[in-house]
């Protein structure tokens, strides 16, 4: 009910010379929902009305949905590189794979938000594919991962979930972090954001074992 959601994620994967892997940065797709709190589901039938005020909650929820999946795309085979148990490697590689599908469908999903400005708050939701917006930066119906650089910069593009270095920017606590900062966490106990803090240091300090 009250999400500040990064869209960075959204021009991160349609870069073809960047990589956060390499120290990259990119711009929100939806530079207004990193300027506030907004709901993405309707707290009450106020919210019903007026029609873009529902519709930029939907909006809100299609981009923050595809926010928390590239999250979950990247943190699942960051682990994994740590995992030295075969089973502990299936489970990652096994519930990793089905966020990147997760990804996948809210990308496209996010992509349908229509252009619009929430009289209520002032929310733009901007025409993704106009000027100075569109191209394909931003272009709404690119949802497969731009090839970009991957290991080296050397090498040819690939296509890849990106970040995945170990403990980097898709690691346990980079992920904890930008999910409290979505706002998904709000009104969680102290003790929940402890043990959460805990499990996902110990998380980004496995490493491989022989
Ligand atoms: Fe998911």
């Amino acid at each position: 009910m009250q999400l500040t959601v990064d869209t960075s994620w959204w021009t991160r994967y349609r870069s073809r010379t960047q990589n956060p892997d390499f120290g990259d940065t990119f711009p929100p797709a939806i530079p207004g929902l990193l300027k506030g709190q907004f709901p993405a589901i309707p707290r009450s039938d106020a919210d019903l009305a007026p029609a873009n005020h529902i519709q930029a909650i939907a909006n809100t929820a299609g981009f923050h949905f595809g926010f928390i999946e590239q999250g979950g795309s990247s943190l699942y085979p960051t682990l994994a590189q740590g995992a030295t148990n075969l089973e502990v490697l299936r489970v990652l590689l096994s519930i990793g794979q089905v966020e990147t599908s997760h990804f996948q469908t809210w990308h496209d999903k996010a992509g349908n938000a229509p252009a619009l400005t929430d009289p209520t708050n002032g929310l733009v939701f901007p025409d993704l594919n106009a000027p100075p917006f569109g191209g394909e930066d931003f272009q709404t119906n690119l949802i497969m991962p731009e090839p970009t650089i991957f290991l080296s910069r050397s090498l040819p593009a690939v296509s890849i979930i990106r970040p995945t270095q170990i403990a980097g920017s898709g690691g346990a606590v980079a992920t904890v972090k930008a999910w409290t900062a979505d706002g998904l966490f709000i009104g969680q106990s102290p003790e929940f954001f402890t043990v959460l803090q805990q499990l996902a240091e110990q998380a980004d300090a496995a490493r491989r074992g022989f």
